[in-house]
């Protein structure tokens, strides 16, 4: 299994790197990383840092949910253990207006509800208060070990990317059927210390599939890193660039030359639009995207492609 580094290979490390880029070190809170031992690869460094190094970066999507049940802490920190900075999860809004972490729209999939609610009528996200689905088992149906894991609720998850000193791709799942929740999810990253100049900078980027709530999200807080998930045409990328800094498109999608028609266009900061894509999980496919240049990939199972293109 992958060991975290040390930290004084970060110090090491980073030294080097503001040496060569003229920079200035971050805050130990940035946490920015290191080479892996033996490899010459290296980890991210977070947004600012990442442009400055240019560095590729693997994020565990849903958590490193090939092996935990996706959108729970004990994903988080699957992630954490092989030594994965970035996780991707997924936020919905319960009857009772709390933000939590799961993918699908019903509770079905991933938990344990039609047993613990055997007479409801419907079992969508929305129609569940948060002290209902704190009762569901979402980690059996991964296997037993995970037994009594839970959704998370949205400051739950945080608090645990943090105190793992991870970052975070925040997806606003569905907002269509939750009107409003651009605003709430604001909220509670205001209330778990999440919008501080080094967290926006460094550790944080919301991404949709709605247009309509990366363009809120961002004309809420301008200063958060967005990303729009979809392959828009290479037309309409200026319109996006208003509102988003990076592409998040699906792997068959995709082609060389989108990614550099992407790359050449300027995104909400200025920066150069990265594309990060998913879901890709096996060596050959990971070689293939890294081929046509994309700047990260979201992945089930960050050590098969950390070990295809060398990448942290
Ligand atoms: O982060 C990209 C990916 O999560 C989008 O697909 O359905 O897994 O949310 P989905
Ligand atoms: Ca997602």
């Amino acid at each position: 299994m992958y060991l975290r580094p040390l930290a004084a290979a970060t110090a090491a490390f980073l030294g080097l790197a503001l040496a060569l880029t003229g920079g200035t070190a971050p805050s130990a809170a940035a946490g920015a990383r290191v080479a892996a031992p033996g490899t010459g690869a290296v980890r991210s460094a977070g947004p600012e840092l990442d442009r400055l190094l240019g560095v590729p970066v693997l994020y565990a999507h849903r958590g490193a949910s090939a092996y935990a049940p996706e959108n729970t802490l004990a994903a988080v920190d699957a992630a954490y253990e092989l030594g994965v900075d970035w996780v991707e999860n997924d936020v919905q809004r319960t009857k009772d207006g709390q933000l939590v972490v799961i993918h699908d729209d019903t509770l079905t999939r991933t938990t344990d509800v039609k047993k613990v609610f055997p007479n409801r009528t419907s079992w969508k996200v929305g129609d569940f208060t948060a002290a209902e689905i704190a009762r569901l088992d979402a980690g059996s149906w991964f296997g037993p070990e995970f037994a009594g894991a839970r959704v998370p609720t949205l400051r739950q998850y945080l608090d645990r990317v943090r105190s793992n000193e991870q970052r975070l791709l925040l997806e606003i799942k569905k907002p269509e059927l939750y009107p409003g929740i651009e605003r709430d999810t604001l909220r509670v990253l205001e209330q778990a210390g999440w919008l501080g100049e080094d967290t926006v900078r460094n550790r944080l980027v919301v991404q949709s599939f709605s247009a309509d709530c990366v363009r809120t999200v961002h004309s809420l807080r301008p200063d958060l890193i967005t990303a729009f998930l979809g392959t828009p045409p290479v037309g309409d990328l200026a319109r996006y660039a208003e509102f988003a800094d990076r592409i998040n498109p699906w792997h068959t999608t995709i082609s060389a030359e989108w990614v550099a028609a992407v790359h050449g266009v300027r995104g909400a900061h200025g920066d150069t639009m990265r594309v990060d894509t998913w879901i890709v999980d096996d060596a050959a496919l990971a070689r293939k995207v890294q081929a046509m240049g994309v700047d990260g990939i979201i992945t089930n199972a960050p050590d098969v492609v950390r070990e295809a293109v060398g990448w942290f």
